[in-house]
């Protein structure tokens, strides 16, 4: 069974829907349009993010993968029995699978998603590699206070924010999301977090601008959850895809960009663009181990270990809670 958050008295159907409409609306009237990334997750969009992963170009997941596959058994090793994992973001699971299998002990892995139908996949596939593991799915948006079945407050808990999600969120935000895991993971909590680094700039251009389009698709299908869920009228074929690297804020920034003067209707509102006019659609932000580690500091945890891959593309951090 899926257990769902209930927000307001309208029933979470509605509730998330008036929230997601108040988003857009917010969003597509600022000078700088923008839209929050945590939309693209829809059922479609958890595919084609999976989708993503798989292309030659997006090094992060493998590399993050590979990283995990030569060093699970050391990011374990001192779990205390009987702990919880707690993944923020959970998608398809499929990198977790690498630390699940070195904990026999483990008391119960909680996997938080806002993608009902990934999580439902996530759950028929572990059930299968692990019919002993107690997997608790939770309908939820991570960047907010999640409350644990009552049977697992009291064990230890683990927290697991793998594939540089925290590359999404600027520094307040990631100072304050850090400090919501801590809290959620409290007492004495730990959280073993994926940050992609530093890097070429040829490299990151690629890898948000496959040759396939697939990141292209993904970046789309926003306008088209957008048309289905709050009655607009995008063109999807009157914008572009665009992923610039922001060097200043060492950041890759996507943008769908107005391929023409046009005006768009959603709900009762009518947006205009100009030709060439963006709607910045996400932030991934990237980080040498330094910063990174010092982000942790400054959100009240302490940095231990740190994993790469020989090539120095991405990082897995230890934190533990002060
Ligand atoms: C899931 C946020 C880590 O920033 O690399 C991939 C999302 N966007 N391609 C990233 C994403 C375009 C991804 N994160």
């Amino acid at each position: 069974m899926l257990s769902t958050l209930h927000r307001g008295d309208a029933g979470p159907a509605t509730a998330a829907r008036e929230e997601f409409r108040r988003d857009v609306v917010a969003g597509l009237s600022k000078r700088q349009k923008s839209l929050p990334c945590r939309y693209f997750y829809d059922d479609r969009g958890s595919v084609l993010f999976e989708q993503i992963t798989e292309l030659p170009e997006y090094y992060p997941t493998r590399t993050e993968a590979a990283i995990l596959k030569a060093s699970a058994a050391e990011m374990v090793a001192d779990f205390p029995a009987g702990a919880v994992l707690v993944e923020f973001g959970s998608g398809s699971s499929r990198k977790t699978e690498l630390l699940l299998r070195q904990l026999p002990g483990l008391r119960a892995y909680v996997m938080i998603d806002v993608s009902a139908g990934a999580l439902e996949d996530a759950r028929q596939r572990l059930g299968q590699t692990f019919p002993r593991l107690d997997v608790r799915p939770v309908v939820a948006d991570f960047s907010y206070p999640v409350a644990l079945a009552p049977d697992l407050q009291g064990a230890p808990k683990i927290g697991l924010f793998p594939g540089s999600t925290i590359g999404n969120l600027g520094q307040p935000e990631a100072q304050r999301l850090l400090r919501l895991f801590r809290a959620v993971l409290s007492p004495g909590g730990r959280l073993i977090v994926g940050v992609d680094l530093k890097k070429d700039t040829g490299l990151l251009h690629a890898a948000y601008n496959d040759a396939a389009g697939v990141t292209a698709a993904f970046n789309l299908n926003l306008l088209a959850r957008i048309n289905r869920e709050l009655e607009a009228d995008f063109d999807l074929a009157a914008f572009a895809h665009n992923a610039p690297y922001n060097a200043r804020d060492g950041r890759i920034e996507m943008h769908l960009v107005s391929r023409k003067r046009q005006s768009v209707r959603v709900g009762g509102c009518t947006f205009a663009f100009a030709e060439g006019e963006s709607i910045h659609t996400e932030n991934s932000y990237k980080y040498s181990i330094a910063q990174f580690r010092s982000l942790a500091v400054s959100s009240g945890w302490t940095p231990r270990q740190v994993w790469t891959d020989p090539g120095q593309l991405f990082s897995v951090h230890e934190l533990v809670s002060a």
